[in-house]
């Protein structure tokens, strides 16, 4: 199948980008150092399906996830919602930094894919 990769260049900080994978967007942010301060600092026991920023990430700059509300598949808009990330416009589900559900009636994290750094090129590859 079909890799797609990004220019990890491209993206500055504090920026989203979408691409397209297997038809689907992948949401991919370059966080700031704040960022992954407040998505390490909230404490599991607030999140519905916990998980710790650490599993969700491969480095902590670089979020990846597939822009796919867990509630009913619509995508969520970025820079949006009631926790610093994304927000759904469908049904109001708020998802944090790390692409967490933290509001509204999405039951799950956005979902991480499959993807790889390629350091020499400077590329991430999905
Ligand atoms: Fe996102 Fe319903 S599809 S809140």
């Amino acid at each position: 199948l079909a890799k797609v990769e990004l220019d990890m260049g491209s993206v500055p900080e504090a920026k989203n980008v979408v691409v397209k994978w297997r038809g689907k967007p992948v949401f991919i942010r370059h966080r700031t150092a704040d960022e992954i301060a407040e998505a390490r600092s909230v404490p599991l026991s607030e999140l519905r399906d916990p998980e710790k920023d650490e599993d969700r990430v491969k480095k902590p700059e670089w979020l990846v996830m597939l822009g796919v509300c867990t509630h009913l598949g619509c995508v969520p808009i970025g820079e949006a919602g009631d926790y610093g990330g994304w927000f759904c416009p469908c049904h109001g589900s708020h998802y944090d930094i790390s692409g967490r559900i933290r509001k509204g009636p999405a039951p799950l994290n956005m979902e991480i894919p499959p993807y790889d750094f390629n350091e020499v090129d400077g590329k991430i590859v999905i």
